[in-house]
């Protein structure tokens, strides 16, 4: 693993201890090299007693097999191309290879991209819509943490033709963990206890991802939440003539109905019963006074959003059961 000190290489961390096929041989970091991974990661202590983070550069042991990178964006591009020579599979948390379009990446992202060739050849690594593209796949982007609340939300409606491909709003809010954990101003507990905001308005990241991966055009307001990790994205779509809560509900649970990890139910989801889990907790409606469709989408966003679902992805890249090492169960109160 490249990134292990951050929070969706911590994650990773953690749901690796508990899977019972996969040992992680590389821990890789950068400003974290040398240090032991219960000094950063002090949750992690029975799980990795004195072991150490690895310089980033120091290059993998002989045995690795796959590579989990939770690099910032930006970064993971820059390495790919080198470590495909040296794994069979490499499964990417940044948002380097999501976009197919190269020219998306100087646009959205502020960087021109450094390996463009190999955008086409990256299986977008959203399970339950990708089919059974990620059996093998050398390369996999997995998707963004809203980008995955949105798509599970609004791709099933879309593609069934039950809501326009226009006019499409997604309001979403995350914990701030969503923000990695390098210290920013932004992030200080000072500025986020007892806030609630909206910020990169009209031009966040995921835009092009989610309209990618849905398939419409759309427009995405994030939110900062004073909580740790979490995603609740409100999905609004004009429903088609006809389409009532019943159709849309029943869609949504056709599509996930052979899905461990989305469950569809006739109540709003919280994120809180999505903490620690890779689930997405999802429910749709369709109000006919105003003929919008909504839906509401819950994950944790280190979960579902991010860590959990890259260990999805590599489960079924090695044809291992998608399960395997990922809990459906969260904690509560
Ligand atoms: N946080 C989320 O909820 C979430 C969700 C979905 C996807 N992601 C994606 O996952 C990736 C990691 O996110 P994160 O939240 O875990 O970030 P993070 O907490 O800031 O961790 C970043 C990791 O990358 C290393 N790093 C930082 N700058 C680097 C550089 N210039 N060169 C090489 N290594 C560098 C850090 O190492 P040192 O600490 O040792 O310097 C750390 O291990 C990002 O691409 C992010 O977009 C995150």
């Amino acid at each position: 693993m490249l990134g292990a000190t951050g929070y969706a290489g911590g994650e990773l961390l953690r749901l690796l201890a508990g899977h019972s096929v996969l040992e992680p041989v590389f821990l890789g970091a950068r400003a974290g090299e040398g240090r032991e991974v219960a000094d950063v990661h002090p949750h992690l202590a029975g799980a990795y007693a004195s072991r150490r983070f690895d310089p980033l550069d120091g290059g993998l042991p002989e045995e690795a097999r796959l590579a989990f990178l939770a690099l910032p964006s930006g970064e993971a591009a820059k390495l790919v191309p080198s470590l495909l020579e040296q794994v069979e599979h490499v499964v990417d948390l940044s948002a380097d290879f999501r976009l197919r379009d190269p020219e998306d990446y100087p646009r959205w992202y502020g960087f021109s991209h450094p390996a463009p060739t190999l955008l086409a050849s990256a299986v977008y690594g959203l399970p339950e819509l990708a089919g059974r593209a990620l059996a093998g796949a050398r390369l996999v982007a997995v998707p963004g943490c809203y980008a995955t609340a949105a798509a599970l939300a609004l791709a099933p409606l879309v593609a069934s033709g039950l809501v326009e491909r226009s006019g499409i709003v997604v309001d979403a809010a995350s914990g701030v963990s969503g923000a990695g954990r390098e210290a920013k101003v932004e992030s200080l507990y000072g500025s986020v206890a007892e806030d609630f905001r909206a910020y990169g308005l009209l031009r966040h990241r995921h835009t092009p991802e989610m309209q990618q991966t849905i398939g419409a055009e759309l427009l995405f307001t994030p939110h900062l939440a004073p909580m740790s990790r979490g995603i609740l994205a409100t999905c609004y779509a004009r429903a088609v003539p006809g389409c009532t809560t019943e159709t849309v509900a029943g869609e949504l649970s056709r599509v996930y109905d052979d899905s461990r990890f989305v469950a569809v139910s006739a109540q709003p989801p919280s994120t809180k019963a999505t903490a620690g889990t890779n689930m997405a907790l999802l429910d749709g409606m369709v109000d006919e006074r105003t003929g919008w469709a909504v839906v509401l989408s819950a994950l944790d966003n280190l979960g579902k959003g991010a860590a959990g679902q890259a260990l999805q992805c590599a489960n079924l890249v090695l044809g291992l059961p998608e399960e395997t090492g990922l809990t459906c169960v969260g904690v509560a109160p």
